[in-house]
């Protein structure tokens, strides 16, 4: 059985307030039965990392460079992330993709500097409403993995994928635990295909997961956990979902 991971993905949000009452309402709900992470802005990184000192629950960073250092202004390196104990790194959001203009080759770049300081890629991958209309999915998707196997190559089993359907972030609209699971096994075959880690790895669904949605789309064979947005800002809502998941 793989152990499941709820991340929180907290976007541009919070406050040293809120952040503190956040952090605090999910360290009391301890313990859990899955790996919780929670990735909030670079700002609040370390406060963080200080709020969570003794406990279980990992951290995470929202973006990396791809670069070791160097003159890259405005960018933070792994090296700086690893340096206090940051445990996973999301990359390749389609946030990012969309508004930066990342590409599958920066994304698996990211990833393969993320892996090479110990901090896992939480890589994200997930097609648009257009191209889910035009029956392009699997292709997307598989385009979007292929770039990131590729680039780690013996390193692959090492990541944590992440299914996110673009159509279903924040927009309150979840793929069925049916259409989320139909991804999730093109992506497990496509990994056994590359990496004899495939089993043991966790790929998590990503949109619009809601206390009430969690435990079915958790129930599915290949889902193993969550990337949560909107509802890993409120304590009793990432609970809930941590609970779902076991
Ligand atoms: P959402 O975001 O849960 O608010 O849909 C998920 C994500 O973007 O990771």
């Amino acid at each position: 059985m793989r152990r499941k991971l709820v991340a929180g993905n907290w976007k541009m949000h919070g406050s040293h307030k809120a952040n503190a009452d956040l952090l605090a309402g999910i360290a009391q709900a301890r313990p859990f039965g899955c790996d919780v992470a929670v990735c909030p802005p670079f700002p609040y990184l370390s406060e963080a990392a200080v709020a969570l000192a003794g406990s279980d629950i990992r951290w995470g960073a929202q973006d990396c460079s791809a670069h070791e250092q160097g003159a890259y202004t405005g960018e933070v390196s792994v090296a700086m992330l690893a340096e206090f104990g940051c445990r996973y790194v999301i990359v390749g959001h389609s946030e990012r993709r969309a508004y930066h203009g990342e590409s599958d080759q920066l994304v698996a770049d990211k990833a393969k500097a993320a892996l090479a300081r110990g901090v896992t890629p939480i890589v994200c991958v997930g097609e648009t409403l257009a191209q889910r209309d035009a029956g392009e999915t699997e292709a997307v998707v598989k385009r979007q993995l292929s770039a990131v196997i590729h680039t780690l190559a013996h390193c692959a089993g090492e990541m944590v994928v992440a299914y996110e359907p673009v159509w279903a972030i924040g927009t309150g609209r979840t793929a069925s635990p049916e259409q989320a699971q139909a991804v999730h096994a093109v992506l497990r075959a496509q990994l056994r295909a590359a990496t004899a880690h495939a089993d043991a790895m966790q790929i998590l669904y990503g949109g619009s997961v809601k206390p009430d949605n969690a435990a079915t789309l958790f129930a599915q064979a290949d889902i193993d956990g969550g990337l949560i947005g909107g509802a890993a800002l409120k304590a009793a809502d990432f609970v809930a979902i941590c609970r779902a998941a076991g």
